[in-house]
C-alpha cells in the first residue's frame, strides 16, 4: 500500500481512540488528511487548520522560522521583531563580546533602534510554500532515471530541486532557496521553499546568569530556572525583500506575529509548538538502537569528555579564553551531555525491550507478504557488520573536530606541484590562500596553547578507546605525545605569524615535506578514507529502512508521522506535571524564588545578578506575577520536541505565545528513539518571566510596547 493510502485507511479507526497523542512531530501540510485537527481541536484547540496553515494565505506558519542554521524562532511584533533562546542566539552575543565589552556576561540591550547590531552569517527563513512531489520521483523510479536507493541522495535530491525550481516563478527572486526532502524513510517527498532574510540584528539578550541560569549543571533538566531567550529583529530592503546587510535597510513588515499572553497556564491546558526539529530516529530495530548507543553516542562521552575537561580548566583561568570558548563549549558540552542521558534512559526506560516487541509484532505482520518477510533479520545482519567500523569512523570524527588546529592538505599539494613547475604566478596565488587560511586558523576566538593543550589530552587518550590498528599510523611509532604535539604545534608552518612569513619569504618542497602537521593530517585522512571504504561495504539500509517504516506504519491503526528532518512541524499536547520516580512528583512550573534557592555566589553557573535578587525579594514583578504573587520562571508541556526546536514558541488554543522551548527532561532522553508519554516533557521558559527580564532588568520598554499583549 502507498503511504498515501495507508494514512487514509488509518484514519478510519481514528475516533475510536483516546484523544492522547502528545507523540508526534506532524506536517503542516497532512494536518486534515491526518485528522491530527480533528484530535487538536478535541484536546482544546480554538483554531482552524487554515489559521495554522494556509497556502493560500496568511497563517501561524508565517510567523515561525528558522533562527540562524539550527533553531527556530518566531515573530512577535509588526516590526519583525524575533524571539528566540539565549543558547541559539549564543554565538552571535559570544562574536560581539569581548573582555571589554562582555555582553555574555553583562547582556544587551539595544536602547535605541539605531543600536541594534549587525550579524555576520545570520540568517531568518520562513517557509514559503510545500508542495508535493512524491509522484515524480517515483515516476523518476519507474522510468530508470535513478534507481530507488539514488531517490534518496544529496546529489538527485538537490537537481530535482533545481529543476522544479526552474518551473518556478519564484526562481531567482531574492532571498528563495529550496530543496526536495524525503519523508517516511524515503516513502513520500516535499519541495519546500524558504525565503531566507540575512540582515538579522541583536536587539537584546539577557546576561548568561540569567539566560544560561544553571549552565551545564541544569542543562536537560528540571527542575529549571533559566530564562532562556534573546531578541533579534530581521530587516529588508525598502520593499521588504531579502537584502544583505546595508545601513539602509529598515525592520522587515511581517503581515503575522504572535500575540503574546500574559494570562498564565494551568495544568493540563492545552499547548502546541510550532519549530523545526532536527533529528530523531523513532523508528529503529533494536539492533540498531545498540549501534547508536556503543557508536555514535558513545564517541561523543568519552572523546568530547577529555577536550571539555580540558576547556573548562582554561577557561576558569582566563577571561579572554572564557569568552573565546564559550560557544564551542556549549555546543560541544550539550551532546555530551545529552549522549550520557540517551544512554541511560535507553536502558532505564526499557527502550530496547520496546523495540524487540515492536520487530516481534512486526515479524508476525510480515509473514507471507514478500516486501516485508525478512526485513529485520536484514536489518540486524547488515548493523552486526557496521558497528565495528561505525565506531571506528565516530571516534574519528569526533577526534578531529575536537583539534582545531589543521593544515590544508590541499592547498600545500598544490604549493608544492607550482613549486616544482616552477609556476611563479600560481605560487603568488596559492601564497595568498595560505595567508587566509592562516587567519581563519587564528581567528578571535582560536588559542593556539588552549588547542596545543586539547591535543596532548585527546592523542593519547585516542588509544585507549580505538585499537592500533584502527588509528592513524603515527601511532604506531609515536611513543612521547607532548613532544610529537609541541613539535607540530612550534614547527609547522600555520603555527604561528613568524613561521609562515620564513616559509612564505622562500616557499620550497622540502619545508612543506617536512611539515609535521602535514604529515600528521595526512596519516588521518589515510585512515578516515580506509575506515570509509570499509564502511561501503557494508549492505546499504535505506531500502530495508524504507520497508520496514512502511510495514509499520501500515500495521498501525493511527495516523504516522515521519522523523525529524529539519522540516517544519506542529507538535500538540498539554501543560503537565510528572513522576520520574517512586514518590517524586514534579509540579509543571517553576517559580523565580527557585532561583535564590539554587544561588551560590561561589559557582559561576549559579550566580543570580544583584538587580534580579532584589527584584525578587521585593516582589517587584509588575503585570507578569501570578495571582499569588509570585514570578513564574518555566513550564512544562507533553509536546513532542528535540534539538532545533530550541526558541519554538509554546502557544495556547488560540494561538497566542505563552513561552519558548528550549530544553527536554534528563528522564526522557531517550525520546529521540522512543517518546514515553509519561516522562517526556518540553521545557519552556515561561513568557512572562522573559518579558518582566526585558522590562524590569533591561528596561527596554520599546520593545514591550512593540508586541500585542493579552492580559
Ligand atoms: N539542551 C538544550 C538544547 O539542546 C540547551 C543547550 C544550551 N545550554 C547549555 N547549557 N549548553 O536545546
Amino acid at each position: 500500500m502507498k503511504l498515501k493510502n495507508f494514512i487514509l485507511a488509518a484514519t478510519t479507526a481514528l475516533f475510536t481512540l483516546q484523544s492522547q497523542a502528545d507523540e508526534g512531530m506532524w506536517l503542516l501540510q497532512l494536518m486534515q488528511q491526518q485528522h491530527s485537527i480533528d484530535l487538536m481541536k478535541k484536546q482544546g484547540l480554538k483554531l482552524e487548520a487554515s489559521d495554522i496553515y494556509n497556502p493560500n494565505g496568511v497563517s501561524l506558519k508565517d510567523a515561525v522560522g528558522i533562527f540562524g542554521g539550527g533553531c527556530t524562532g518566531e515573530i512577535i511584533s509588526p516590526d519583525g521583531l524575533v524571539l528566540t533562546n539565549h543558547h541559539c542566539g549564543y554565538s552571535a552575543i559570544q562574536r560581539h563580546s569581548s573582555v571589554e565589552h562582555d555582553y555574555l556576561t553583562d547582556g544587551f540591550w539595544a536602547m535605541r533602534q539605531e543600536d541594534e547590531l549587525p550579524n555576520e552569517r545570520l540568517s531568518f527563513s520562513f517557509v514559503h510554500s510545500i508542495i508535493d512531489v512524491t509522484d515524480i520521483v517515483n515516476a523518476d523510479i519507474k522510468s530508470g532515471k535513478i534507481s530507488e536507493v539514488e531517490s534518496m541522495t544529496r546529489p538527485y535530491l538537490n537537481k530535482l530541486s533545481q529543476e522544479q525550481m526552474a518551473k518556478s516563478e519564484l526562481n531567482g527572486k531574492p532571498g528563495i532557496r529550496a530543496q526536495v526532502y524525503p519523508f517516511y524513510a524515503g516513502n513520500s517527498f516535499y519541495l519546500i521553499i524558504y525565503k531566507v532574510y540575512s540582515d538579522v540584528r541583536m536587539v537584546a539578550a539577557p546576561p548568561s546568569s540569567i539566560g544560561k541560569f544553571g549552565g551545564e549543571t541544569d542543562n536537560w533538566m528540571w527542575p529549571r530556572h533559566t530564562c532562556d531567550f534573546s531578541v533579534f529583529r530581521i530587516y529588508a530592503d525598502a520593499n521588504g525583500e531579502p537584502a544583505p546587510y546595508s545601513p539602509n535597510n529598515v525592520p522587515l513588515k511581517t503581515p503575522k506575529y504572535l500575540p503574546v499572553s500574559l494570562k498564565g497556564l494551568n495544568e493540563n491546558d492545552y499547548a502546541m509548538v510550532l519549530g523545526f526539529p532536527g533529528s530523531t530516529s523513532r523508528y529503529l530495530t533494536a539492533s540498531e538502537v545498540r549501534e547508536r548507543m556503543q557508536t555514535t553516542n558513545q564517541a561523543e562521552i568519552d572523546v568530547r569528555g577529555v577536550r571539555l575537561e580540558v576547556l573548562r580548566e582554561k577557561m576558569a583561568a582566563s577571561d579572554k579564553t572564557r569568552i573565546q570558548y564559550a560557544n564551542k563549549f556549549a555546543g560541544s558540552s550539550n551532546y555530551w551531555k545529552n549522549s550520557i542521558g540517551m544512554n541511560e534512559a535507553i536502558i532505564d526506560n526499557k527502550v530496547l525491550e520496546a523495540k524487540a516487541e515492536q520487530e516481534r509484532q512486526f515479524n508476525i505482520f510480515a509473514q507471507g507478504k514478500p516486501e516485508y518477510e525478512g526485513v529485520v533479520a536484514k536489518i540486524n545482519a547488515a548493523v552486526e557488520k557496521a558497528i565495528p567500523v561505525e565506531r571506528q569512523m565516530d571516534y574519528l570524527v569526533e577526534y578531529r573536530s575536537a583539534i582545531e588546529f589543521r593544515t590544508p592538505i590541499d592547498l600545500m599539494d598544490q604549493m608544492k606541484e607550482a613549486l616544482q613547475k616552477k609556476d611563479k604566478a600560481k605560487v603568488e596565488e596559492l601564497k595568498g590562500q595560505l595567508n587566509s587560511a592562516f587567519e581563519q586558523i587564528h581567528n578571535k576566538d582560536y588559542d593556539h596553547e588552549v588547542d596545543r593543550a586539547v591535543a596532548k589530552a585527546l592523542m593519547p587518550a585516542m588509544s585507549e578507546f580505538l585499537s592500533l590498528s584502527e588509528l592513524p599510523d603515527y601511532y604506531q611509532t609515536v611513543t612521547d605525545f607532548d613532544a610529537y604535539v609541541d613539535n607540530i604545534y612550534d614547527n609547522s608552518i600555520l603555527a604561528n605569524r613568524t613561521n609562515l612569513d620564513k616559509f612564505l619569504k622562500k616557499p620550497t618542497v622540502k619545508a612543506i615535506d617536512r611539515d609535521p602537521s602535514l604529515a600528521s593530517m595526512r596519516s588521518f585522512t589515510d585512515c578516515y578514507t580506509k575506515a570509509v571504504e570499509k564502511y561501503m561495504e557494508v549492505e546499504d539500509l535505506t531500502l530495508l529502512h524504507k520497508a520496514y517504516i512502511r510495514g509499520l506504519n501500515e500495521m498501525k491503526d493511527t495516523p504516522a508521522y515521519s522523523d525529524a528532518n529539519f522540516t517544519m512541524r506542529l507538535t500538540y499536547g498539554n501543560v503537565k506535571s510528572y513522576e520520574p520516580r517512586d514518590a517524586v512528583h514534579y509540579k509543571y512550573y517553576t517559580t523565580a524564588d527557585g532561583v535564590l534557592e539554587k544561588e551560590d555566589p561561589t559557582n559561576p553557573e549559579f550566580v543570580v545578578p544583584a538587580k534580579l535578587k532584589e527584584l525578587i525579594q521585593k516582589r517587584d514583578f509588575g503585570r507578569y506575577a501570578m495571582a499569588d504573587g509570585t514570578l513564574p520562571a518555566c513550564f512544562l508541556t507533553t509536546n513532542d520536541i528535540t534539538g532545533g526546536n530550541s526558541g519554538s514558541p509554546v502557544m495556547d488554543a488560540e494561538g497566542n505565545l505563552i513561552g519558548i522551548a528550549f530544553d527536554g527532561n534528563w528522564e526522557s532522553l531517550s525520546g529521540d528513539i522512543n517518546f514515553d508519554n509519561d516522562l517526556q516533557r518540553c521545557i519552556a521558559v515561561d513568557i512572562r518571566y522573559v518579558l518582566f527580564v526585558i522590562d524590569k532588568l533591561g528596561n527596554c520598554q520599546r520593545l514591550i510596547n512593540e508586541m500585542k499583549i493579552i492580559q
